[in-house]
C-alpha cells in the first residue's frame, strides 16, 4: 500500500534502519526495486525527478507505480517527487498522487544558482503548507550539494548548483538547520555533507576531510524529530566500472560513497538515503556485457532482463546493508 514518507521513516528511526530511496524512470527499475524488496520484505521508496516525469509521460509513471502497489500489496511504497524546483512542481506531483514531495529550495528554480535562506524557507514553507493539507510529507534541502574537493556540484548532473561552490555552502551548519525546519515545518532534510549527484563524487577514495560524516552526529543532535537524508550517496561500484570499461564504455577513475560509510550515517540518524547512479552503472554494465557476448541477440528483452537482474541484486544488497530487511 502507499504510505507518506513520515509515516515510513518514522518507523526507521524507531528501530534504527535507514531506507534507499531509488530513482526511478522506467519499468524495469521498478520491477527491479519491487522485486528486491519482496525478496528481503523491505519498505519501499520509489522517487521520481522532474527528468523522469519527462522520460515516461506523467500517465505512464503514475500508472506503473499504482502496477507495482498493486502487485506487491505486502509492501509499504512511497512515492517521492526528487528535487522539485518550485511549489508549483510540488502541487503537480500531489495531483499524481505523490505520498511525498522534495522542495529543493537551496538553490533558485531556474537560475541553479545558490538561493538566498529567506527564498529557501519561503517556497519550502508554502509548499509544507500545501502538502500536509493533503497527508503528504515534505523533504527540505539546506545546504548545497557539490565536492569538497573541488567545490563543483557534481558534473552530469541536471539538478545541482552551476559555478564554484564556497566551503561554508557545502556543509549544513546545524544551527541553521534547526532554525529552517523550525520556520519550514518539513519532515526529512537533505544534508550536504561533501557528496555529490552523479558518478564523479570523489578523485580518490573520500576521507573525512572529503566526506564530513561527523556533520551528520551534529546535525541530528539539533533535530531529534527531523529525518535525514543523504543525496549523492551511490557507492560507485568498482565492480561494475571495470564491466562497463570491458565492454568499451568510458568512465574515468572515480569513487563513490562506501556503503560502510552509509551504515555509520545511519548510526549517526540518516534515515532516507538516495541512489541513482548505481542503478544506471549496474544496468549499462550488464547491458553492455551481454550485447558484446551475445552479438547474435537482438530481442530487446534480453537485454532489459540482464539490466534488471543486475539492478535488482544490487538494490538488494543495499536494502540489507541498510537494516531493511523484514522491516516491510
Ligand atoms: O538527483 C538527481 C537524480 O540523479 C535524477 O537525475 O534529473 O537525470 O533524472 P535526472
Ligand atoms: P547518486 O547520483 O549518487 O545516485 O544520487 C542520487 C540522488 O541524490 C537523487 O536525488
Ligand atoms: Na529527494
Ligand atoms: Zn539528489
Amino acid at each position: 500500500a502507499m504510505i507518506a514518507l513520515r509515516q515510513l521513516l518514522d518507523h526507521a528511526a524507531e528501530h534504527g534502519y535507514g531506507v534507499p530511496a531509488f530513482n526511478v524512470n522506467n519499468m524495469e527499475q521498478i520491477h527491479a526495486i519491487m522485486q528486491a524488496a519482496a525478496a528481503c520484505d523491505a519498505p519501499v521508496i520509489l522517487q521520481a525527478s522532474a527528468g523522469a516525469r519527462k522520460y515516461a509521460g506523467e500517465p505512464f509513471l503514475r500508472r506503473m507505480v499504482q502496477a507495482a502497489v498493486e502487485q506487491y500489496p505486502q509492501l509499504p511504497v512511497c512515492l517521492h517527487q526528487d528535487h522539485g524546483a518550485s511549489p508549483a512542481v510540488c502541487a503537480q506531483a500531489l495531483r499524481s498522487g505523490f505520498t511525498s514531495v522534495m522542495m529543493d529550495g537551496s538553490l533558485l528554480a531556474d537560475q541553479k544558482t545558490p538561493a538566498s535562506y529567506d527564498y529557501n524557507v519561503d517556497v519550502t514553507r508554502r509548499t509544507v503548507d500545501m502538502a500536509h493539507a493533503v497527508g503528504v510529507s515534505v523533504e527540505g534541502e539546506l545546504g548545497c550539494l557539490g565536492s569538497l574537493e573541488s567545490g563543483q556540484a557534481g558534473e552530469e548532473d541536471g539538478v545541482g548548483a552551476s559555478g564554484t561552490l564556497s566551503h561554508e555552502q557545502l556543509l549544513t551548519d546545524p544551527a541553521q538547520a534547526r532554525a529552517f525546519v523550525e520556520a519550514t515545518g518539513v519532515d526529512a532534510l537533505a544534508i550536504a555533507i561533501g557528496t555529490s549527484h552523479g558518478a564523479y563524487k570523489f578523485s580518490r577514495p573520500p576521507t573525512g576531510e572529503t566526506l564530513a560524516m561527523q556533520r551528520i552526529a551534529d546535525i541530528h543532535a539539533a533535530l531529534p524529530n527531523t529525518h535525514l537524508v543523504m543525496h549523492g550517496s551511490s557507492s560507485v561500484p568498482q565492480q561494475w566500472l571495470a564491466v562497463i570499461r570491458e565492454f568499451g564504455g568510458q568512465i574515468r577513475e572515480t569513487y563513490g560513497v562506501p556503503v560502510e560509510e552509509i551504515q555509520r550515517g545511519i548510526r549517526l540518524g540518516v534515515r532516507k538515503i538516495n541512489i541513482d547512479t548505481d542503478i544506471r552503472l549496474a544496468m549499462t554494465g550488464a547491458m553492455r556485457q551481454l550485447m558484446a557476448q551475445k552479438p547474435e541477440e537482438f530481442d530487446p528483452r534480453a537485454f532489459f532482463k540482464a539490466a534488471t537482474a543486475a539492478a535488482q541484486q544490487l538494490c538488494r544488497e543495499r536494502f540489507e546493508a541498510f537494516g531493511c530487511a523484514a522491516q516491510a
